[in-house]
């Protein structure tokens, strides 16, 4: 299958003059089309460092990201992201549904047919009946319904994903998890997810890389042969769901007593 996404000896610092840091130390992985990788890593390592460096949001100091073949030096279409904090991500003077519609703006759709398609997408996620309510009138799962719902209009092969569940309640979380996975098969979009939860990161992924901690470096790539679609009850009870979060628990925790 297709590579639509290439990492090679990647390197990145952020900081200025003697407080400069090295985030990320080297880092090599690739994504082909139509798959969801996750990467996991402890909290600090360079998730979303990596993430804005695969947007295009920060120029690289090495090495190279290639998105279909190209390398990546500015914001490419055909990738969008959904960032960490829905809240400050969201318009608030925009409505839910004008928040969606700001989604495609480089998709060279009609008006109207972006209104068609914000309307569905709304609708997919679950937020029909919300369309002309304002981000900060609805809780905080709608807003990362809506943040999802704009990732998805932009019509991108590539949607990036930075924790985007961490911020919503247990339920809610394996409510979206499945939605999200619903939603990319249904749009065919290639995903990255990077989380530091190592259950979310197997039971979404055909693929899991592990990131060391700061400067990161790719620690190990798992392939998860699971059965799909995915069952929040048989997915996580499933012998090689139990024995692929063993193995990246205790990746994550051999770093730890290696420092
Ligand atoms: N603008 C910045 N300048 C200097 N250091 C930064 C900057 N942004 C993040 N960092 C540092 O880079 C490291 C990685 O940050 P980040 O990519 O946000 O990690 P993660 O998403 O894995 O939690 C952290 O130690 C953080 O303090
Ligand atoms: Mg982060």
């Amino acid at each position: 299958m297709e590579t639509l996404l290439e990492v090679d000896g990647m390197t990145k610092s952020l900081g200025e003059g003697a407080a400069r840091l090295v985030i990320i130390g080297g880092l090599s992985f690739s994504a082909r089309a139509g798959e969801f990788v996750s990467v996991a890593g402890p909290s600090g390592c360079g998730k979303t460092t990596l993430l804005m460096c695969l947007a295009g949001l920060y120029a690289i100091d090495g090495g190279a990201v290639r998105f279909e073949g190209r390398a990546v030096t500015e914001p490419p279409p055909g990738i969008s992201v959904v960032f960490q904090d829905y809240s400050r991500s969201l318009l608030p003077w925009k409505s839910n549904l004008d928040n969606v519609i700001f989604g495609m703006k480089r998709t060279g759709l009609a008006e109207a047919d972006k209104r068609t398609r914000a309307g569905e997408l709304l609708l997919a996620v679950g937020l029909q009946g919300y369309e002309g309510h304002y981000p900060w009138q609805v809780s905080g799962g709608m807003q990362q319904r809506v943040a999802i719902a704009r990732g998805l209009a932009a019509q991108s092969r590539l949607l990036l994903l930075d924790e985007p569940l961490a911020a919503v309640d247990a339920q809610t979380r394996a409510e979206l998890q499945d939605l999200l996975l619903d939603l990319a098969r249904r749009f065919n979009q290639t995903c990255v997810l990077v989380t530091h939860d190592v259950d979310e990161a197997v039971y979404m992924a055909d693929r899991v890389i592990v990131l060391t901690r700061r400067p990161t470096r790719v620690l190990a790539e798992l392939e998860v042969e699971l059965p799909k679609p995915r069952d929040q009850l048989a997915t996580r009870e499933h012998p090689t769901f139990l024995r692929l979060r063993h193995e990246v628990v205790t990746l994550i925790r051999s770093m730890r007593q290696n420092a």
